[in-house]
């Protein structure tokens, strides 16, 4: 059967490793040095899906801490990533920012946090990268308390003719250097994990999906 124009390409995922080497200290400068116009289109995504997080706040995969500005003065944060480079720019930020900041260097898919930590667990941009997303989306489950959310914000496909044939190549070179699988539908990945989606919004520009879950609940509620 012919593929349809809409199917997303192929793509295999890498390696935790060879992820974790490819955001090295070269990758993770140029990241902050991204275009102002870029981080301001982004912006308002940012503070809509983490604006309200309160209480204690993991920020799975936060890179160089780009949701750091949008997370309210109250809460704690606590921040994980799989790379040293990233994290080091994350606690520049968050020192220019005069904010605490706990940042380890973790991988998303095993969580060394005990069960029902966080009140609530944001991640931005990164379940196209994870080797294995549901295991980290799992994971992000476990770690939230039962009354607590995930928030997740990612990249959706573009259909916009011309743009989203501009974007479609520079995805392929992104795919290339950080192994971002950019064209999976967020949510369909989401809905792969044991998470249960409670919403899910789709902004046309930057195109970003947010997605709101809970944790499982579980199996032993009362007869
Ligand atoms: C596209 S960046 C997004 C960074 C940040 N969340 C943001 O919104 O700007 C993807 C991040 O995922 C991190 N990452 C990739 N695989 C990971 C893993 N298995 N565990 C933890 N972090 C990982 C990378 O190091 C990188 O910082």
């Amino acid at each position: 059967m012919a593929e349809s124009p809409d199917d997303p390409p192929f793509r295999s995922t890498k390696s935790t490793e060879a992820i974790q080497a490819a955001y090295d200290e070269e990758e993770a400068t140029s990241y902050v040095e991204r275009h102002w116009l870029k981080r301001r289109i982004e912006r308002r995504t940012r503070r809509h899906q983490f604006g309200d997080a309160t209480g204690r706040v993991l920020d799975v995969a936060c890179g160089t801490g780009e949701n750091l500005p949008h997370l309210p003065e109250s809460t704690e944060i606590v921040g994980i990533d799989i790379s040293t480079p990233m994290l080091l720019l994350a606690r520049e930020r968050a020192d220019d920012l005069g904010r605490q900041v706990e940042l380890e260097q973790m991988d998303a898919q095993r969580l060394s946090f005990a069960d029902d930590s966080f009140d609530h667990v944001i991640s931005s941009l990164s379940t196209c990268t994870f080797p294995d997303p549901t295991e980290a989306l799992n994971e992000m489950g476990r770690v939230c308390k039962p009354d607590g959310q995930i928030r997740l914000l990612e990249h959706h496909k573009w259909k916009a003719p011309v743009f989203g044939r501009v974007t479609e190549r520079m995805h392929e070179g992104e795919y290339e250097r950080v192994g971002c699988r950019l064209y999976e539908d967020p949510t369909t990945v989401v809905r792969q994990s044991n998470l249960e989606v409670i919403s899910d919004r789709r902004w046309r520009l930057p195109p970003f999906t947010g997605i709101t879950a809970c944790p499982p609940t579980t199996a032993d509620t009362p007869i």
